[in-house]
């Protein structure tokens, strides 16, 4: 497969590090030039990507910026003259049980993990439109059931899941792919860098007995093996079940 994408440029959000870095180093391994997006600008992994012999760029972002992630998704396309997939992956957690939840985390919640995505989509369609390119948004395991102390996260994910097969029926027509994946069970994790002593459940063994290095699925909906596939919502999570413990996940506030 390697080199399937020469010539191709993806662009990645949350990029810095867990997921977004694992996309970017796998649409640089099969010949796309990659721009990295992330609040800290993500200059290690864009060094990572280039060792791979294709260009990258290297932006300072916050997804839920709108005016910023336009002139990014501009800025990318201006650089390498096109844009062909999007992975917006970029997400924050907010854990509180929610009467204990601020209207700031939730804001917070819901304009990273939704309108970052919503903000992404806009600024790439009408530069995918040329390319008849691809969109994959991470969503997450929680899109699609209840999680514990995590509504705002839960609901924003389950937003997504939404927002994507909607924009999938909008576009489809027009020659872009639009997908989700329900990411769980991937190591490194957010929950590990973020919620530290709610970590265990959420990081519950998968059903093959061992975590997710990388969602290559994001990488694998954009390839032409992928052709056929429009408006799904992927479960990439090797099996993630809940917890059997019955034991309530404890609480940190805050949101990441
Ligand atoms: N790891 C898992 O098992 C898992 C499970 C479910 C969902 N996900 C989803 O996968 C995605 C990546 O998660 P991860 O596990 O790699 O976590 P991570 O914390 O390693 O990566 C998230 C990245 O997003 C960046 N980010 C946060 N807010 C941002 C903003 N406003 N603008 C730009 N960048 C921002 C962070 O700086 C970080 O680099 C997230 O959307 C997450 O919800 C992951």
């Amino acid at each position: 497969m390697n080199g399937d994408f020469d010539g191709k440029v993806a662009l990645v959000t949350g990029a810095a590090g867990g997921i977004g870095r694992s996309c970017a180093l796998a649409f640089a391994a099969r010949g796309a030039a990659v721009v990295v997006c992330d609040l800290v600008e993500p200059t290690d992994t864009a060094a990572e990507v280039e060792c791979h012999g294709v260009k990258a760029l290297s932006l300072q972002l916050d997804v839920a910026d709108g005016s910023a992630v336009r002139d990014a998704v501009d800025a990318a396309a201006r650089a390498f003259g096109r844009l062909d997939f999007a992975n917006n992956n970029a997400g924050a957690v907010a854990v509180a049980q929610l009467a204990d939840l601020t209207e700031d985390e939730w804001n917070r919640a819901a304009s990273v993990n939704l309108g970052g995505v919503f903000l992404g989509m806009k600024y790439q369609i009408p530069h995918l439109l040329e390319t008849d390119g691809a969109i994959v948004n991470t969503a997450s395991i929680w899109s699609e059931q209840g999680w514990a102390v995590e509504s705002a996260y839960v609901a924003s994910k389950h937003g997504v899941g939404g927002l994507t097969r909607t924009v999938a029926v909008d576009y489809g027509r027009q020659g872009i792919r639009i997908n989700a994946v329900l990411a769980g069970g991937i190591r490194p994790a957010m929950t590990a860098a973020a919620l530290t002593e709610a970590t265990a459940p959420i990081l519950s063994p998968t059903t093959l007995g061992r975590y997710g290095e990388a969602p290559e699925a994001v990488v694998w909906l954009c390839s032409a093996g992928a052709a056929h596939i429009n408006g799904a919502v992927l479960l990439v999570g090797g099996g993630t079940s809940p917890p059997d413990s019955e034991e309530p996940r404890p609480v940190r506030p805050g949101l990441s």
